[in-house]
């Protein structure tokens, strides 16, 4: 097939993938279990529901500006003094078709072909694709300390004349790693001295635990003028559980949202009038359904340390937050994609193979779903892979027998 040399180097989204094979999967009627979903279960709050339904009943749905309407921006300002301690003005702020891609119309904004993007890995499945769509060079950095906490060395050794921006993404898909305040404030202060920019993808910057506090990249930036390269993104999908309503933002320096505004203007023009509005019913709503789905996932979490506790030879490191454990199977085996074919094909259930975070060995299991799920889904992942365990599994009333040694 004829097409673009860039379309050729893009893989496919794994998560979103995994997602489409979870619901084969139950659509035939298989008792699947997925526990590589990156979505809560929640409900949304009822204020979004409440503003959508409102505005559907006008009749009158049309275009919007292409950055977003005036009352999400005002409500996204609002969120910005609450949670970052920062006033911003509706010029720094633009609304975009989730933070996916608000962080995508940045990085076309910003990047020329060849130039550089660091990243701490594991990473996001999708920064370095958003990277190659532009032309330019995904330069990941995995922690020399073999922890899931980058350091600003770490970073600094990867700074080369290419470097155009550094990706933050703290609470951290796939660990649930919460970095250090110390280094959020060093790599702001390494930004603004090298004048690099620096994405922050804040994207569940409030599902933290243990009595954490979100952190506020803001108050280490010496720099707060227009010509300030920090863009801060965040978006209703995780915190309110509005995964399906698309609706993300970023807010940075006046000049560099004019230019994205007008990328974004060409290419989806600006978000849904009738999902905007939901946004602006769960931002200025009251904010219960965040701290419940908050203290729900930090339960969950605890679920499935005890779970994986008793899981003989892996490796797990506590999340700090986000609804996302990044657990060591390499006793198990190098291959991750193996393993994870193993269990959906063993045991059904689904997890996504560490690779598509940049690091083999490892699977990426969700605690966004039921409790059920979680101890049903490690308990039949255990059975599979420790040959300690009895002979026969029981799923329902399908009977499963080991004929793998
Ligand atoms: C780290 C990270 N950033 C951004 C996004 C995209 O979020 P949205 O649904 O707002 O596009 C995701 C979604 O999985 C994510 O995990």
């Amino acid at each position: 097939m004829n097409i673009s040399q860039i379309a050729r180097t893009i893989k496919s989204s794994a998560t979103l993938k995994l997602n489409e094979k979870a619901a084969i999967l139950r659509e035939k009627g298989d008792p699947i279990i997925h526990l590589g979903g990156g979505e809560p279960m929640s409900k949304v709050p009822v204020e979004a529901i409440k503003a959508a339904m409102e505005h559907l009943n006008t009749g009158e749905v049309r275009y919007t500006p292409p950055n977003g309407i005036p009352s999400l921006k005002k409500a996204i300002i609002r969120y910005t003094e609450e949670y970052y301690n920062r006033l911003v003005e509706p010029e720094n702020v633009m609304a975009s078709g989730g933070a996916k891609q608000a962080i995508m119309v940045a990085l076309q904004a910003i990047l020329n072909p060849q130039e550089e993007v660091i990243f701490p890995a594991p990473y996001w499945v999708s920064y370095p694709e958003m990277v190659k769509l532009c032309q330019a060079i995904p330069v990941s950095v995995l922690p020399k300390d073999g922890t899931f906490y980058p350091r600003i060395q770490d970073i600094e050794e990867k700074v080369g004349s290419y470097t155009k921006v550094i990706i933050i993404n703290s609470p951290n898909n796939p660990t649930g790693a919460v970095y250090s305040e110390e280094f959020i404030a060093d790599v702001v202060e390494f930004c603004e001295k090298h004048d690099l920019y620096l994405i922050m993808d804040d994207i569940y910057h409030r599902l933290v635990f243990d009595n954490r506090k979100p952190i506020n990249c803001y108050k280490y930036a010496k720099n707060l003028s227009e010509n300030s390269k920090l863009i801060v993104v965040n978006g209703v999908s995780k915190q309110y559980a509005m995964t399906g309503f698309r609706i993300g933002w970023a807010v940075a320096n006046k000049k560099l949202i004019e230019v994205m505004t007008n990328i974004q203007a060409h290419q989806t023009s600006g978000p849904s009038i009738v999902l905007q509005k939901a946004a602006v019913g769960a931002l200025m709503g009251t904010q219960s359904s965040v701290e419940n789905l908050r203290v729900t996932l930090e339960k969950n979490r605890n679920i499935m340390m005890e779970h994986l506790s008793s899981f003989d030879g892996i490796k797990v490191i506590k999340p700090d937050g986000t609804f996302y454990c990044f657990v060591d199977f390499t006793v198990y085996g190098k291959d991750s994609t193996k393993i994870a074919d193993f269990l959906l094909n063993k045991v059904l259930v689904l997890a996504v193979p560490g690779v598509e975070f940049g690091m083999e060995g490892f699977l990426r299991l969700s605690y966004c779903g039921s409790v059920k799920d979680i101890t049903e889904g490690i308990e039949r992942m255990k059975w599979a892979l420790d040959l300690n365990s009895p002979n026969e599994l029981y799923i329902g009333d399908r009977k499963l027998v080991r004929d793998w040694t």
